[in-house]
């Protein structure tokens, strides 16, 4: 079974729905799903993953920072061809779910999902649908990366 981890942070709760309806959508495609908050993750989550799902809501047009300090922690990994994917939960910009994606693609040369997965503010019934059906997409990425 393809494994992968979410991980990602909130402030008020809203990239946190978000990351739970991924995570539904993918365990229901077939995937197996480890979901932590950056706080509690580490590079040893990463071993044997097949995908790195992140995700941050933007503050102050910028990342929060502890999802700064996971993306360096991420460096330990060779995450290289794995597939990425970010989210987040925004206001009015949403820079965040590029910075996440920019990263993946640029410094640990990973295969991402463009374009990430912004909903604005608290997510409702169909941003929700629109979450797992991000998650059923990762899941898909993930099976044609492992053939
Ligand atoms: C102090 C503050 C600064 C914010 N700055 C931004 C911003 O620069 N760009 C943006 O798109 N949203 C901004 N927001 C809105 C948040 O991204 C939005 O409320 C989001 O839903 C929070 O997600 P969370 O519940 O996962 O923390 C800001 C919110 C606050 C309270």
């Amino acid at each position: 079974m393809p494994r992968a981890i979410i991980v990602y942070d909130t402030r008020s709760g809203n990239t946190g729905m978000m990351a739970k309806a991924i995570e539904e959508g993918m365990k229901e495609a077939g995937v197996e799903v480890l979901s932590k908050r950056t706080v509690s993750a580490t590079a040893n989550d990463l071993a044997g993953i097949d995908a790195v799902v992140l995700g941050a809501p933007t503050y102050h047009h910028d990342l929060i920072a502890s999802m700064k300090t996971f993306l360096f922690e991420m460096e330990k990994a060779n995450l290289k061809g794995k597939v990425g994917a970010a989210f987040g939960s925004y206001g009015w910009s949403g820079e965040s779910v590029q910075m996440m994606t920019d990263t993946m693609r640029h410094i640990f040369e990973m295969n991402v999902i463009e374009a990430g997965l912004k909903i604005l503010r608290r997510p409702g019934e169909s941003s929700l649908r629109q979450c797992q059906e991000f998650g059923r997409k990762v899941a898909e990425k993930i099976k044609m990366t492992r053939r």
